[in-house]
């Protein structure tokens, strides 16, 4: 089924070049860029991003950590794009993340995996509110 979901490229992976290389990987296998910014997360859009984490001890890392740099914002669309994008990005942490998949082939570290894609059809829609209002 066609679906949207939202997807970022993290502060590390546009201090270190990578927008082209990974960008280029949603393109190959088909999925559309419906829309595309490069700006900062604020404050509160990085709260209401990761609500869920909220008291987890990594947590105040990675808000600094989400809040640090300039990221790649995206909505994404295609069949089942939300799994595709799920699946191209590979295991939360990157030593277990595939090679092949973009956290397995950018980065080392679980702080810094690069890339952020919506986890389910529901979380697409309430992100895509979040970084893209109006
Ligand atoms: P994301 O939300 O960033 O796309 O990553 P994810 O769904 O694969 O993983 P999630 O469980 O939502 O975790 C969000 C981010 O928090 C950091 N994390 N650290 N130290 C830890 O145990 C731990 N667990 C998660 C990761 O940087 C992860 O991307
Ligand atoms: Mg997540």
């Amino acid at each position: 089924m066609y679906q949207e979901t939202y997807c970022m490229l993290k502060p590390d992976a546009v201090a270190k070049h990578h927008i082209g290389e990974i960008v280029a990987r949603f393109e190959a296998v088909g999925l559309e860029i419906k829309r595309m910014q490069l700006s900062e997360v604020t404050p509160e859009q990085a709260a209401a991003n990761y609500a869920e984490h909220q008291g987890k001890p990594f947590y105040d890392g990675l808000i600094s950590y989400i809040t640090s740099g300039p990221v790649v914002k995206m909505v994404l669309g295609g069949e089942d794009a939300v799994k595709v994008v799920r699946k191209l990005m590979g295991a939360t942490n990157p030593l277990e993340a595939a090679p092949g998949t973009i956290r397995g082939d950018f980065g080392l570290i679980m702080d810094e995996n690069v890339i952020h894609g919506s986890d389910s059809p529901e979380s697409a829609e309430r992100e895509i509110k979040i970084f893209f209002a109006e």
